[in-house]
């Protein structure tokens, strides 16, 4: 070889090292990263709720014929009502257990799909209604590795299918709404609160061709009151005594944003909770215009909406603030993650929700930013490769990273000539913040131990290692719940952002202490298991479970 040609073969490796190096920064800068966890559990995952021993509960439904995951020990579950497979030798649901990255088939007796629940304070599962002989029973389960689901039927007082629930400071759960059901109940019930009750604006903003407001978006505010959005309103409900305390202004642009619309909401992280005065604030993002569910099965598939709603639901007279995402999402998860940022996840660009009504996946994640300035707050993220469209599902994991799974438009599981494939896999996003590069910068938390028991309005002391230097103004410590997530919605999400008192110490080498006061109330947050987090410049510790009571 010539010195010359070997000079310029030399140069062209530079140049492509430097290209490659080049683009790998800039997918880096885009920001976070795609895992496969598993290629297939066996069943799509339809609805997740993620328990304090990190299993994470998943569960599709149960009448549209045989899964690909076998139920143990060669059992059988024999339902004369199923409508598909009266003898059925197949999962359809499992559990995940997130340290190990294994997988188990759990057995659910009746017909689970689109339905709702939430994890109770002692950190039980209770799951509510679903479909046909489904549709009035209450499910349980427990975190435990041998435990399954079990089953008590008419729990309910209604059919609860498409409802939402949330944990509520007592200790109860409320289940709202659901396909034809105007109205709310509880669980557990009691003798005063043994019924259902009325809620005509369930019926108000029911749009008799197209619904929209079906698993309506539901956020516990600061007074103790239910802020409930539907269709293209919003009230906020006095559960306890059946009176609408306040009716928000219709969101601009009067497009529904619910299912089958299906656009996504959270309440954004709670701060200075010893204010006596805390703020709340709802984000609502996405959706599809106003009869997109129609024109899609006529074949048109309309583009999906490209707003998100932002409103402070305590303020007096509250107003609503458009804001434009870079990319129009329908069928998008909202997560908060632990650094009080929102994650924008799964969804299409075009159609609805429904059968076969969605095209066009959004692949890429949006970050948002709640505290930059307006104009500076959405980042779109890297893209995953494959398509999480309708049935699919995301949820906050205790070490930070995003578990994404299922997907499934289509009455049966199909694998082939569809256009998307129904997905069996797991996926989790590691946004930026989990990079090996800022680890340096990353807290790890030393006490309290994980799994221990906090009161309300209480001092906690909360200690942690830090290899890097520490900047003291950018420590913060959070508390996530654990959600119910299905059809882009996450029920009893929340974040709050604890107070600190006085100085943050140096106890030890690379080794801080602070003090913190756990939240004043069962209004911020309801008894229940946390995952709790020190965060320094936006760096999240591995999270620890800490229980509320
Ligand atoms: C699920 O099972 C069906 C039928 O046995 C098979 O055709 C398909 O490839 C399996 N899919 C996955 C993702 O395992
Ligand atoms: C509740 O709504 C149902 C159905 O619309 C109606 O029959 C019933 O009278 C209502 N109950 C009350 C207490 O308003
Ligand atoms: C420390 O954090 C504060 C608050 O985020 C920030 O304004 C400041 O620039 C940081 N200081 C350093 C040295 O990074």
């Amino acid at each position: 070889m010539s010195q010359e040609r070997l000079t310029s073969l030399i140069l062209c490796f530079l140049v492509w090292q430097l290209l490659i190096n080049h683009s790998n920064a800039a997918v880096d800068a885009a920001g976070g990263s795609w895992q496969l966890l598993q290629k297939s559990i066996g069943i799509s995952a339809m609805h997740l709720q993620q328990l304090y021993d990190d299993s994470v509960i998943i569960f599709d439904r149960t009448d549209f014929g045989p899964s690909n995951l076998s139920l143990p020990d060669g059992k059988c579950r024999d339902d004369p009502n199923e409508q598909a497979l009266t003898h059925d030798c197949t999962a359809h649901s499992a559990k995940y257990s997130v340290v190990s990255n294994t997988f188990q088939a759990l057995e659910v007796l009746t017909d689970v799909w689109c339905s709702s629940g939430s994890a109770m304070p002692d950190g039980r599962l209770v799951q509510t209604g679903g479909y046909n002989d489904g549709e009035k029973n209450i499910r349980v389960v427990l975190p435990c590795p041998t435990c399954d689901w079990q089953e008590f039927p008419n729990g309910l007082t209604a059919r609860r299918w498409y409802a939402t629930n949330h944990l509520l400071p007592d200790g109860r759960q409320i289940i709202i709404g659901g396909r034809k059901q105007f109205n709310y109940e509880f669980y557990p019930k009691t003798a005063t609160t043994s019924g259902v009750f009325n809620l005509s604006f369930l019926s108000e903003t029911n749009d008799p061709s197209q619904e929209n407001n079906l698993y309506p978006f539901v956020h516990l505010n600061v007074d103790g009151n239910l802020f409930i959005f539907a269709n293209n309103r919003a009230i906020l409900l006095d559960y306890n005594n059946g009176v609408v305390v306040k009716t928000y202004p219709q969101i601009p642009g009067a497009d529904p944003r619910n299912y089958p619309s299906t656009g996504s909401s959270v309440l954004l992280p709670l701060k200075n909770l010893q204010s006596g005065n805390v703020e709340a604030e709802v984000l609502i993002c996405g959706g599809a215009p106003r009869n997109s569910y129609l024109k899609a099965q006529k074949g048109t598939f309309m583009t999906a909406l490209n707003t998100c709603g932002r409103i402070k639901i305590t303020d007096a007279s509250p107003s609503w603030v458009m804001e434009t995402m870079p990319i129009p999402r329908t069928m998008g998860d909202m997560i908060l993650l632990p650094n009080g940022n929102v994650l924008i996840i799964n969804g299409v660009q075009n159609g609805a929700a429904g059968w076969e009504l969605g095209r066009n996946a959004v692949l890429s994640p949006v970050l948002y930013q709640p505290d930059n300035p307006v104009g500076s707050r959405f980042e779109v993220q890297n893209p995953s490769t494959i398509a999480r469209a309708y049935h699919s599902t995301a949820i906050l994991l205790r070490d930070g990273q995003v578990l994404v799974g299922g997907s499934n438009p289509h009455k049966k599981y199909e694998f082939t000539n569809v256009i998307f494939p129904t997905e069996l896999s797991l996926e989790a996003f590691s946004p930026d913040y989990l990079n090996a590069g800022v680890s340096n910068l990353r807290p790890q938390i030393l006490s309290p131990r994980t799994q221990s028991q906090v009161g309300y309005g209480q001092n906690l002391l909360v200690r942690f290692s830090l290899a890097g230097q520490v900047n003291t103004s950018a420590i913060s410590v959070t508390m996530v719940a654990p959600s119910f997530t299905t059809h882009s919605f996450s029920q009893s999400q929340r974040l709050l952002v604890l107070s600190g008192i006085g100085k943050i110490l140096l106890n030890g080498k690379n080794i801080f202490q602070m003090q913190v006061i756990t939240p004043g109330s069962g209004n911020l947050a309801p008894a229940a298991f946390y995952m709790f987090y020190v965060v320094h410049q936006g760096i999240p510790s591995p999270g620890i479970w800490v229980q509320l009571q």
